[in-house]
């Protein structure tokens, strides 16, 4: 508990703030309130100054291509013992060895959608908010396995408030709120062109959230992963927010993960062959042995037009942000001890800012400032031998994060439509389809009905041949 009065706090901040070359943060505070200068304070006091001094320096940037690059190694969809291996990730899960890890902490702007993203109607027919999609995902799977998955999912402080707010107003869909754990990530402040950390109105520093990489420091400073580890939880299903189609506990991925020789059970990952040489995802490298993901933005052109003899792209492993993570290795990785570090990468941003000779606040037309978020693939860097496992683009990766065109809702309902199709064509049911190939009509499959195609053997009968719109 803190013994010191709010004015001994001001004082020491002050100081801390002048002796980091940031005393203009203080401009305007003598019009400040005393609740909002306390939250001024608190903002000063979290603020790790010698961290913002080396990121700031000259080439601290993170993302610089080596030299070395070539494709990472990928296994096959339907590897050699496929049954084997799910057969070994489903004793894990019935053991209770596996928790989910939604990161959900992104300010969603490309949707243009007012509140958390994952309140948004993301199924096509019942426009089901993507938190219900992966709630009944895993309502489904304790039903299968006769367990309670935990779930840990992070939030930011810019919507933690609304998210909890949405998952009480609808029951936590049915979860236990004990095995439900919300916690926010961290943020950075903003930094302008000569290393001044950003001031957006008096008593107020412009921060932002510190990149889904923040992820693993925000899990081991909220408890989450002691309380996964007093669970006897071993490994973290990781996620997106944005995608409706992922399979939160995936058993195949998850014996591949803790038993093939190609990986070191720390973090594996999740790819899909890229559609096009310039598709905006990461892409899945290999250097002196160890796997790495580079940001599409970070992969120079002709890396991404670079193709093979038989003409496909040379760097075709595009990562679709699904990974399974050892809980110890998220301890190695962020311990205080630990000589592993998370870098930034540093973003170029219109940061609105404080102008103490008008006394306004501006919001600048073009980018005045730097960002510093982390990239939790990153952590790949520390991981020994880091499996990554081709899955099927259909199956799962029907991303929302724009309001039209590509990786939108409307996008991600004809890939959800066509994998509803795709199960019940498998369990011998004909689909009505027009010229072009597409299902005509929607269809939903719910979580409580099948997880995969396999789920429906049997369940379906073959005369019944379904148009329009289906929901079962
Ligand atoms: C991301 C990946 C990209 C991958 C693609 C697959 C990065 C930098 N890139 O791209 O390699 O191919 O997804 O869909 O991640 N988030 C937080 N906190 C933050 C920032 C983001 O929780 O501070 C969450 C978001 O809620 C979202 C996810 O991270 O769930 C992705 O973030 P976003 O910035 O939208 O990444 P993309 O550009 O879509």
């Amino acid at each position: 508990m803190r013994t010191e009065s709010i004015t001994e706090r001001l004082d020491t901040a002050v100081a801390t703030l002048e002796r980091h070359g940031q005393a203009h943060l203080t401009d305007g505070l003598e019009s400040v309130g005393t609740s909002d200068l306390e939250s001024f304070v608190t903002q000063v006091e979290s603020i790790d100054f010698a961290e913002i001094a080396t990121l700031t320096s000259v080439g601290a940037s993170a993302g610089s291509i080596p030299e070395d690059l070539q494709p990472a190694p990928v296994i096959p969809r339907h590897p050699e013992g496929e049954d084997g291996f799910r057969a070994a990730g489903e004793a894990m899960i019935r053991r209770g060895e596996i928790a989910a890890f939604t990161v959900a902490g992104g300010q969603g702007t490309r949707l243009g959608w007012n509140g958390p993203k994952g309140t948004f109607p993301s199924t096509p027919i019942t426009g089901k908010p993507l938190f219900r999609v992966f709630a009944e995902q895993l309502n489904a799977i304790d039903e299968r396995y006769e367990i309670e998955t935990p779930w840990y999912l992070m939030t930011s402080p810019l919507n933690d408030a609304a998210t909890r707010a949405f998952f009480k107003d609808n029951n936590h869909f049915g979860r236990n709120p004990a095995s439900l754990l919300l916690f926010p990530q961290g943020v950075m402040p903003a930094v302008d062109d000569h290393g001044r950390i950003l001031l957006e109105a008096p008593g107020v520093i412009a921060v932002s959230p510190d990149g889904h990489g923040g992820s693993l420091r925000a899990l081991a400073r909220s408890g989450a992963l002691d309380h996964a580890a007093s669970r006897g939880v071993r490994h973290l299903s990781y996620f997106q927010v944005d995608n409706p189609t992922v399979h939160a506990i995936d058993p195949l991925f998850i014996g591949l993960h803790a038993t093939h020789p190609a990986s070191s059970g720390e973090m594996s990952s999740k790819m899909v062959p890229k559609i096009a040489a310039g598709e905006k995802v990461g892409v899945f490298c290999s250097v002196a042995g160890r796997t790495q993901v580079i940001e599409y933005s970070d992969l120079p052109t002709e890396h991404a037009n670079a193709t093979t003899e038989d003409g496909s792209l040379r760097f075709i492993a595009g990562s679709i942000a699904i990974h399974v993570l050892a809980v110890d290795f998220i301890g190695r990785v962020t311990s205080e001890k630990s000589e592993t570090s998370m870098p930034f990468h540093h973003a170029r941003k219109k940061v609105p800012f404080w102008n103490p000779e008008n006394r306004e606040t501006v919001v600048p037309t073009e980018p005045n400032g730097t960002k510093f978020e982390m990239f939790v693939f990153d952590a790949l860097e520390f991981v020994k031998k880091g499996l990554v496992y081709e899955t099927d683009r259909v199956e799962e990766f029907a991303p929302i994060k724009n309001a039209d065109g590509g990786d939108s809702a409307e996008s991600s309902g004809r890939l959800q439509t066509e994998r509803a199709a795709r199960w019940m064509e498998s369990a011998g049911l004909k689909i009505a389809r027009n010229d072009d190939g597409t299902v005509n009509g929607r269809i939903e499959i719910t979580s409580a009905t099948a997880l995969a195609a396999a789920d429906l053997a049997g369940q379906l009968c073959p005369e019944f041949s379904p148009g329009g719109d289906l929901v079962f």
